[in-house]
Formats: C-alpha cells, sequence, structure tokens
C-alpha cells in the first residue's frame, strides 16, 4: 500500500457521529464552506471557535457555544493564541482561488502554505488531540487516469495547486517527526448554498446563476471530455466530521462523490432543475482542464461515510434557495497571466481584509 493511502477505519454503526470533542476550532469559519461547517459542530456543551481574519455574520456567532476570534495564521504568535484551550481544530482558512493564485502566487503561498505551517507548529505546541486539513483535489494536477485514488501521483499546475501541497507536505513531515495528529480531506468540487459569486468558480453555482438569469450557460473546455466531481457542502461537513472522528492519523482521503458528471450532463442537471432548457455557449479559449477529475472514495466510505445529496436534488435546492434572477458570477478562470508582475501584497489589516476574501 502507498504509504499516502490511509488505511480503512472500523465502519461505524451511522456516518455522521460527531467526535465528542467539547473545544473545538474551525480557521475559516466565516468562509464559505467554514460557515456550513461551524453549524455541523455546533450544539449545546460544545465551544466552537471561529478563528478567521474576517469577522463572521450574526448567523453563525449567534449559534450555541460558539465565538469569533480574529487571527491572522500567517502570523506565529496570533496562531497560537487563537488555538488555546482547543481539542480538535479543522483548518479550512486560506486562499480557495486558482484565479488568485495565477494572479498573486506569494499571496497565495502565504495564506495556504505558511498559515498551513503555522497552524500544525501551534497544534504540536499546545498539545492538540486532532487536526483535520481540508486540502484540494488540485493537488493532483492533470489526472492520468479517472477515478482517482490519493496514491494517485501530484503535479499541481496551478499555484493554488502548489501552495495546498506545501500544506498537506508539511503537516505529514510534523506527524512523522513529531507525531502531529493530522488527518488530511482532498476536496473535489464543492457546492451549496452561501457561495460568494464574485469568487466561487465552481461550475455548480455559475451554470445555474446564469440559467436563472435566463443567460447562457458559458462552458468553459470541452463539454463532453471535462468531467468533475461535485459534492455538496453538507457531504463534505459530514465527511470532515467523519476524518475527525475515525480518520487514520497522517492519512490522506479524497472528499467527493464518487460520481462523475460531464459539463454536459451537468447543464442537462440544472435545465431540469429549474424546469427550462439550457443555452450553452462554448468557451474553447482554454481547453487546459478539458480533463477528467473524479474521486475513487473507497478510503472515505471505509470510515462510513456515504453521499446523501445527490447532485440532482442538490441543484434542485440550490435553485430554490437562490430564487429568481440571483446575483451572476463574476469571476472567470485564468490560467496564465502577463509577465507583468504580481499584484502588490496590501499592507495594512484593513486593505487585507478586503483582500484576503479574494
Ligand atoms: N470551495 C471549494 O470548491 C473548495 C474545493 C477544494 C478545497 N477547498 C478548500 O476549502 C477551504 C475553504 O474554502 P472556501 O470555499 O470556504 O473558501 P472561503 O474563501 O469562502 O473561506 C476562506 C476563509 O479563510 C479566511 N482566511 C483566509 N486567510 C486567512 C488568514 N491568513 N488568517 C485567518 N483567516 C483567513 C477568510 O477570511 C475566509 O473566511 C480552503 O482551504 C480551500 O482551499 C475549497
Amino acid at each position: 500500500m502507498h504509504p499516502v493511502l490511509a488505511a480503512p477505519g472500523a465502519l461505524p454503526a451511522h456516518d455522521d457521529a460527531l467526535p465528542e470533542y467539547a473545544e473545538v476550532t474551525v480557521t475559516g469559519g466565516a468562509g464559505f464552506v467554514g460557515r456550513h461547517l461551524v453549524r455541523a459542530l455546533a450544539r449545546p456543551g460544545r465551544k466552537v471557535t471561529v478563528v478567521d481574519i474576517t469577522t463572521p455574520g450574526e448567523d453563525i456567532t449567534a449559534l450555541p457555544g460558539v465565538r469569533h476570534v480574529r487571527a491572522d495564521l500567517r502570523d506565529y504568535g496570533e496562531t497560537l493564541l487563537a488555538f488555546r484551550d482547543t481539542e480538535a481544530v479543522f483548518h479550512l482558512a486560506g486562499n480557495a482561488s486558482g484565479t488568485l493564485s495565477v494572479e498573486s502566487p506569494r499571496h497565495d503561498f502565504q495564506l495556504n502554505a505558511l498559515a498551513t505551517c503555522n497552524v500544525g507548529n501551534a497544534c504540536l505546541e499546545l498539545g492538540t488531540q486532532r487536526l483535520v486539513y481540508l486540502s484540494s483535489a488540485i493537488v493532483y494536477g492533470t489526472p492520468r487516469h479517472s477515478p482517482i485514488r490519493e496514491d494517485h501521483p501530484t503535479g499541481p499546475f496551478l499555484p493554488y495547486g502548489a501552495s495546498k501541497l506545501s500544506g498537506e507536505l508539511t503537516l505529514r513531515s510534523l506527524h512523522e517527526t513529531a507525531g502531529l495528529p493530522v488527518v488530511i480531506g482532498r476536496s473535489f468540487v464543492v457546492y451549496g448554498p452561501g457561495e460568494d459569486p464574485s469568487r466561487a468558480g465552481g461550475e455548480v453555482s455559475q451554470f445555474l446563476r446564469w440559467q436563472l438569469n435566463e443567460r447562457p450557460i458559458l462552458v468553459v473546455g470541452d463539454i463532453d471530455r471535462k468531467t468533475r466531481d461535485f459534492i455538496h457542502v453538507e457531504d463534505l461537513c459530514r465527511a470532515l466530521l467523519a476524518l475527525a472522528a475515525r480518520g487514520t492519523q497522517g492519512g490522506v482521503y479524497n472528499l467527493g462523490s464518487g460520481t462523475e458528471v460531464s459539463m454536459r450532463e451537468l447543464a442537462d442537471a440544472v435545465a431540469e432543475a429549474t424546469g427550462r432548457p439550457a443555452l450553452l455557449e462554448a468557451d474553447k479559449s482554454s481547453l487546459e482542464d478539458s480533463f477528467s477529475l473524479v474521486a475513487d472514495i473507497s478510503a472515505l466510505t471505509g470510515l462510513g461515510f456515504v453521499p446523501r445529496v445527490p447532485l440532482r436534488d442538490g441543484l434542485a435546492r440550490l435553485a430554490a434557495e437562490l430564487g429568481p434572477f440571483p446575483q451572476l458570477p463574476t469571476t472567470t478562470a485564468v490560467f496564465r497571466r502577463e509577465r507583468t508582475g504580481e499584484r502588490p501584497l496590501p499592507d495594512s489589516p484593513a486593505q487585507r481584509e478586503q483582500v484576503v476574501p479574494c
């Protein structure tokens, strides 16, 4: 067995048992995935600390036991202070935008690699019992075959993939050398309510927003050869809880639905969810991501996880939640930048706060 592949754990009776930690921390708990995870974790008798450079909304801070600690995880001192009194850390904070990473690779590296190094070291220093790191399938780069197991070679082509992989390697090295109790999850394409359309580049949110605005759906890449694995954010959160409860320390797990969906199939499902035919517009200016990126989730299902939200149900719910004429997506996929240098890093915390969410 390849060392990266986690050994299957014992099958639990059900797949959503929350780990019995009384004090947990969610970095990036003000973000898209983080807000859902905080909701899944919040319960009377448990303290949930949201560590984020951005202040979460009252829908999060009003939940039982939830508090916000503002910290910039690029700063080790702030990280240490923020993680005091926690038993388990879910590390979700960082840059989630491939486009931003192409435009500002150093900024992306600091948010994903440097901050993750700080998180791992702080967990070691404070004796944290469990660290779950949310990485990305982007670390695989262009897959050699699909579905992908965790021992598929990594080869990121975007700075975002390199910075997420750096975070993974740092945490695994801290596990090997010092026993850091880390479990790593590589998420495939996440979708669900609460994505910021100015930053979300996932096809589900984009296709649905164009369709609900009665606009043509812009398909980047080959409509049939480009296939993806879409996981609903609620399923992703249940998968993260399964890693915290039963994941093998030092192990890496794909977090996906295990279902392959082509761009054409997604457009058809969007048409069905909205009850209206979809008008497609091909953007063949870049075919760089016209590959199949689908997860083999047998390691994850070995922990008892079963995806519960089929794409068609998730789409129908999201369409209802967005309502007619939602905000249009404004982000575009960028794979190359002109040789004009990196977008400058902001200096003041106030400026940083504006830039960090990408
Ligand atoms: N959204 C996806 O499709 C997807 C897919 C795979 C992996 N992921 C990973 O999931 C994680 C969360 O993604 P998301 O979509 O919720 O992103 P998001 O941008 O909505 O949330 C990220 C949060 O991290 C915070 N943050 C960033 N830098 C910080 C710092 N230095 N200190 C403190 N807080 C900081 C931001 O303020 C924000 O609230 C990311 O690590 C991303 O790489 C996301």
